[in-house]
């Protein structure tokens, strides 16, 4: 059992507010649960830890329903403890099955949504475990992956999954359910990505499927690539600080696989080049950092392909009317490919005709399955969860994919192509240049960290490096910042500023640059502290800002983010760190939110 408990704490970037662990035990269910983090739970079940133990669900939480608190920590039970559940997901419809099941003299014991399933599952039993939970499922509304125990039936353990990840783990005489690969990496390379509408039965030596209408379906077990060390820090202090670090390696590895002696290819993409030649009008959605991406690649798509690109959040896209034209392209991204209104936009858009090609970095994903055409980024395992590695795999991954358009639409020449193709070459090693100055930019962050709030400015396609910028430190630093467009500051944002706020200025000389020195003057004349992202050798703009860290001057500048992302990737990673923060894990956080 300790084993598996060190299999959740793989998986607490997922969501680590509170966390618990339900085994069978002498025909008993026992349940230990608390907020906080799994080493505290660990040291409060130590004596259950027993390799005897057999049998066991665990569960680490990121809050939706009801405060982090032990009453609300997963696993949960119905009245007569015969059942015990943990949950990922939203039950949309909880309130009037919690109703109805009160009404029945249930009695419940926390705030969540989650508790209404295993109170469904105790109302439903009449001997049959599968049945129960079939009877259960088609009362749901929302998303689920769940496992179940009962002491009925202490050779089971049995899960569902609609709209959330859950993956069977086959191991030797032993099974697991995980809501992601990094559980079962120490245990198992032998998967089972359940699909929606899915149910596994597993027992030591056995995984049956079948669908909600208790249809058998076979079972379809694939090999994990990844291994076990993928996951670990390696010696890093934090994930974060490794994955930025991983990034030259991650861009050769993505050259080298989709670029091969200067010919592009994406083995998953499968859109015709006669669909791709057609292609007028290309829509962009993702969230968060994915969604930055998407904005940088808006710039160069409209530049290098000559389509209409547009872009939106997909929290906002999905409830959009949108005007889908025959042959229109959707392109969606996403690390984790388990991003709930991600996954809503790509089913909305495909509901409505149009086909969706999805940036993705995890195989077996839930947005993997549910496109039309695919474009892995190779980053591997991304544990923190301040997107980095992912960040600059999308924009790379897009880069090459746009040059791959251009050659099919000749909106760009082959000479065009080939010379952004050998920059792109050298971008992995303009990156290790960066990470060299980590020093630097330690100490610039140090000296930094202590002003009240921050604006990031940009333009062109590095106004969405100052989006990401912004995200990357607020949501490790918990500093106030905002990505804006520097042709906006004289529309509002200039009131901010004064002694007491930073301003980035993402400034490389591109056609632009001018431009962002006016507005670095205007910053220092109201006594701004200035912290410039400049090429080497810049004279004019580096004049202005109080702090520097110079960057690699491109041929191409539609590349620079690759590089401005890395200097403000370490630039939030040692701000957070001077300032003490849960650099992996921060506050409120989840890696991936499976969730609306
Ligand atoms: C980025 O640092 C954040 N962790 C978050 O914004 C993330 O990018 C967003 O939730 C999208 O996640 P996805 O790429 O897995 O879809």
């Amino acid at each position: 059992m300790s084993a598996l408990v060190d299999g959740l704490a793989r998986l607490e970037y997922r969501g680590y507010d509170s966390c618990g662990i339900a085994g069978l035990e002498n025909g008993k269910i026992f349940l230990k649960k608390r907020p906080g983090k799994i080493n505290q739970l660990r040291e409060e079940i130590k004596n259950h830890l027993s390799d005897k133990l057999l049998l066991g669900i665990l569960h680490t939480r990121w809050a939706t329903h009801g405060k982090p608190n032990q009453a609300n920590a997963h696993p949960h039970l119905d009245c007569h403890h015969d059942f015990a559940i943990a949950h990922n997901g939203i039950i949309e419809n909880y309130l009037k099955l919690k109703d109805e099941l009160i009404g029945a003299g249930h009695k419940f014991a926390s705030e969540t949504d989650t508790e209404v399933i295993v109170h469904l599952i105790e109302k439903f039993y009449k001997g049959s475990f599968e049945e129960a939970l079939i009877k259960t499922v088609a009362k749901l509304e929302g998303s689920f992956a769940v496992a179940v125990i009962s002491r009925y039936h202490p050779e089971k353990l049995i899960g569902a999954r609609k709209g959330s990840p859950l993956i069977v783990g086959i191991g030797k005489n032993e099974n697991f359910f995980a809501s992601d690969i990094p559980a079962l990496l120490p245990f198992t390379k032998k998967v089972i990505y359940l699909n929606d509408g899915e149910i596994a039965v597993l027992t030591r030596n056995n995984v049956n499927i079948f669908s909600f209408s208790a249809k058998p379906l076979k079972s379809r077990i694939e090999k994990v690539k990844l291994k076990a060390e993928d996951a670990q820090k390696k010696g890093y202090e934090h994930f974060m600080l490794k994955e930025i670090n991983e990034q030259p390696e991650v861009l050769k590895k993505t050259f080298s696989l989709y670029c091969k002696n200067n010919k592009l290819n994406f083995p998953d993409l499968s859109f015709r080049p006669s669909y791709l030649k057609n292609i007028k009008k290309i829509f962009i959605t993702a969230c968060g950092t994915a969604y930055h991406a998407g904005y940088v690649a808006k710039y160069f798509l409209e530049q290098y392909c000559g389509v209409d690109a547009e872009i939106d959040t997909s929290s906002e896209f999905r409830y959009r009317k949108l005007n889908i034209k025959q042959g229109d392209l959707l392109i969606t991204i996403s690390q984790s490919g388990e991003t709930a209104d991600t996954l809503a936009a790509v089913r909305e858009f495909r509901r409505k005709g149009g086909k969706a090609l999805s940036i993705c970095n995890v195989l077996g994903s839930s947005l993997v399955k549910e496109s039309d055409g695919l474009i892995y980024t190779l980053a591997g395992p991304e544990i923190g969860v301040a997107s980095t590695k992912a960040y600059t795999a999308q924009i790379f991954s897009l880069y090459l994919f746009a040059l791959y358009l251009a050659g099919i639409k000749k909106s760009l020449t082959k000479n065009q192509i080939q010379a952004t193709l050998n920059e792109l070459s050298k971008i992995a090693d303009y990156q290790k240049e960066i990470l060299d100055k980590c020093v630097q930019v330690q100490r610039i962050a140090n000296k930094f960290s202590k002003l009240g709030s921050f604006l990031f400015l940009g333009r062109g396609i590095n106004y969405p490096s100052a989006l990401e910028g912004a995200l990357k430190l607020k949501e490790i630093s918990y500093i106030p910042a905002e990505g804006y467009p520097a042709g906006e500051m004289k529309h509002g944002p200039i009131a901010l500023i004064d002694e007491y706020r930073a301003v980035v200025c993402i400034a490389p000389r591109d056609n632009l640059y001018e431009k962002m020195v006016s507005n670095m003057q205007e910053v220092k004349a109201r006594r701004g502290n200035v912290f410039g992202i400049l090429n080497y050798g810049d004279k004019e703009a580096s004049l202005l800002a109080d702090e520097v860290i110079h960057i690699p001057h491109l041929k191409n500048q539609f590349l620079s983010p690759l590089l401005v992302a890395v200097a403000l990737q370490l630039f939030a990673y040692y701000a957070a760190k001077h300032i003490g923060c849960d650099i992996d894990q921060p506050r409120n956080l989840a890696k991936s939110v499976t969730v609306e």
